[in-house]
C-alpha cells in the first residue's frame, strides 16, 4: 500500500496551466446558466447531450445537480441567481392532492412555459425525493449566508415548508423515524436496490429537518403562533430521533461488527434490543474486515428487516460528516476509513459513487439487467467527479471546528485531498467534464457519459475554491450555525 501512495502522488503532480484550466472551467460553467421569466435560474445538467436520444432532459435545470450551482454562485455573491432558483423551485411545490409538497426534480422553461417533472416523464417514472429535501437546504444556506432574513420569513417559503413538513412527518405503517422511499429516489435514480431508508435520503431528511427549524425560527421571534410552536417541536424532537435511529443503526465500526456478529436473532418482545432488525451473522459480507481496518468506521447504505445493505455509499456518508450527523470523532473514523480504501474510492478518478459493485445474478436481480448500471459503470460502482468536493468539504469543515483533533491524520487528509483536486486537474478538461467514470479504477469516461457535465465542472472549481482560494468559506455549510440576528 504505501508504494502505491508515493506512485500516486507522483502521478498527481502540480499542473503549471491551473490558471488556464481554471478560466476555461469558469467560461464552461457561465454557459451553463439558462433563465426562467427573463431571469438567470439555474444550470442545465450538461452541456453535451445527443439531442436524438431521450436524455434530452440534461438540458433541463435538476434540483440536485443545481446543488454545487447554488453553493458556488453565493461565493461569487451572485444571489439574485440563486434566490431565482428557490422562488421557481417554490412556485413548482406540487399541490395535487396525491403529491402535496413535493419538489420537482427538475424543470425548464419552454417557449414560455414552465414545464416540470416530478417523475411523471422520467425514464421509469421515477420519483426523486432528495430534491424535496435539498429545497429547505439550500434555502436555509442562502439565507444564512445573503442575509435575506425577508425571505426566509415570507409567507411563501413559510407555506412551503409547512407542506413539506406534513408530507414527510406524519404517521406511517412503519414506527420508525426514517422517510420510506421506493427504488431510485435520490441521485442514484435507476433500479440499484435502494428501496427502503437509503442512508442519502435519511441524512438529507435530517440536515432538512434542521434547516426547517432554522427558517421557522426566524418567524417565532416575531410571531406568537401555537400551530408553528407546536411545528418547531414536532421538527426537532424528529431529527433527534432521526439522528439516534441512524447512528444505532447504520454505523459500523470494526468493534460494533464484533458485536453485531454475536447478537442473538429471533428477538420478540419489547425488551430484545439487541437484535431489532433480525439480522443473520451470515448477511455480513466477507470485504467488510479489511475495509473497516481497526480505526475505521462508515455508514452503511440501508436498514430493512433481515437485509442491511453493507454497501459504501459515498454522498450519504460525506453528508452525514458534512451536517453533523456524525460525532466529531466518528468523522475522523469516516477519514480514516477513506486514506485506507482510496486505492478503491479515489483511484484513477475521485471518488466511486458506491462500493462494491453488483455483478452477475445479483446484478441481474436488482438492476432488472440494466445495461447502463453495469458492474464498475454508473451508479454501480462508477466514478463520479462531482462527488469529490462535498467529501472534501466535509474535511475542511471538521479541521475548521476541530482545529486541535488528531494533526496527523488530518494532514494526511489534506494531502490526499490535494492530490485528488490535481488528479481532476489534469484528467478533466481532457476528458471533456464527463459525467462518469468507467472500471476499477475509474481511468475510462463513462460508457454513456455526458461531456461538459455542469456539476463536474463546478464541484471542480468549488473544490479550488475551498482548498486554495478561501477554506473558512466552508463554514457557511455549518447548519448549526445560527443567524446571529
Ligand atoms: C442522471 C443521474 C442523476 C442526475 C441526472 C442529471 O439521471 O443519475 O443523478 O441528476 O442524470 O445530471
Amino acid at each position: 500500500m504505501p508504494t502505491r501512495f508515493t506512485e500516486q502522488s507522483q502521478r498527481f503532480r502540480p499542473n503549471s496551466n491551473e490558471g488556464q484550466v481554471l478560466q476555461k472551467a469558469r467560461e464552461h460553467f457561465e454557459a451553463t446558466l439558462i433563465g426562467v421569466q427573463g431571469e438567470l435560474a439555474g444550470s442545465v445538467a450538461a452541456m453535451e447531450h445527443r439531442r436524438s436520444d431521450d436524455a434530452l432532459n440534461y438540458g433541463e435545470i435538476f434540483l440536485r445537480d443545481n446543488v454545487p450551482v447554488m453553493i458556488y454562485l453565493m461565493l461569487e455573491g451572485r444571489f439574485a441567481i440563486v434566490k431565482q432558483f428557490l422562488s421557481v423551485s417554490l412556485e413548482l411545490q406540487s399541490t395535487n392532492v396525491q403529491t402535496r409538497g413535493v419538489f420537482p426534480t427538475s424543470f425548464v422553461e419552454e417557449e414560455g412555459e414552465l414545464v416540470a417533472d416530478y417523475g411523471q416523464r422520467s425514464i421509469g417514472r421515477i420519483t426523486s425525493v432528495d430534491a424535496s429535501l435539498w429545497w429547505p437546504i439550500l434555502c436555509w444556506i442562502y439565507v444564512k449566508r445573503s442575509g435575506d432574513v425577508d425571505f426566509g420569513r415570507s409567507p411563501e417559503v413559510q407555506r412551503g415548508l409547512q407542506l413539506l413538513l406534513d408530507l414527510v412527518l406524519h404517521p406511517s405503517f412503519e414506527g420508525t423515524p426514517v422517510l420510506f422511499v421506493p427504488d431510485c429516489a435520490f441521485m442514484i435514480d435507476r433500479p440499484m436496490d435502494v428501496w427502503g431508508a437509503p442512508l442519502e435520503v435519511e441524512v438529507l431528511l435530517f440536515a432538512a429537518l434542521r434547516s426547517c427549524v432554522g427558517l421557522m425560527e426566524l418567524c417565532q421571534r416575531h410571531e406568537n403562533s401555537v400551530l408553528l410552536a407546536e411545528r418547531l417541536r414536532l421538527s426537532r424532537q424528529w431529527t433527534h430521533d432521526l439522528r439516534q435511529f441512524l447512528l444505532k443503526h447504520y454505523w459500523v465500526t470494526s468493534k460494533t461488527m464484533q458485536v453485531l456478529r454475536r447478537r442473538p436473532t429471533e428477538q420478540y418482545g419489547e425488551n430484545q434490543h439487541h437484535n431489532e432488525f433480525n439480522v443473520q451473522p451470515q448477511v455480513i459480507p466477507d470485504w467488510l474486515q479489511d475495509w473497516l481496518e481497526n480505526r475505521g468506521g462508515y455508514m452503511i447504505g440501508n436498514m430493512r428487516t433481515g437485509r442491511p445493505d453493507f454497501r459504501f455509499y459515498s454522498l450519504g456518508n460525506s453528508l452525514a460528516s458534512l451536517f453533523g450527523l456524525l460525532t466529531a470523532p466518528q468523522q475522523r473514523a469516516l477519514f480514516r476509513l477513506v486514506l485506507h480504501n482510496r486505492d478503491h474510492l479515489m483511484a484513477q478518478m475521485p471518488m466511486r459513487i458506491c462500493h462494491p459493485p453488483m455483478e452477475g445474478v445479483e446484478w441481474e436481480n436488482k438492476t432488472g439487467s440494466d445495461p447502463k448500471n453495469w458492474p464498475w459503470s454508473y451508479h454501480n460502482g462508477g466514478h463520479w467527479p462531482s462527488l469529490l468536493w462535498f467529501f472534501g468539504a466535509s474535511i475542511l469543515l471538521h479541521e475548521r471546528l476541530n482545529p486541535q483533533a488528531d494533526v496527523l491524520l488530518m494532514g494526511q487528509m489534506k494531502t490526499l485531498l490535494d492530490e485528488c483536486y490535481w488528479s481532476h486537474l489534469n484528467q478533466l478538461p481532457r476528458q471533456q467534464w464527463a459525467e462518469y467514470f468507467d472500471g476499477p479504477t475509474g481511468t475510462w469516461v463513462g460508457q454513456q457519459s455526458r461531456t461538459y457535465q455542469t456539476w463536474t465542472i463546478v464541484g471542480f472549481l468549488l473544490m479550488h475554491h475551498f482548498l486554495h482560494v478561501n477554506p473558512d468559506d466552508v463554514l457557511m455549510l455549518n447548519l448549526d450555525e445560527s443567524m446571529g440576528h
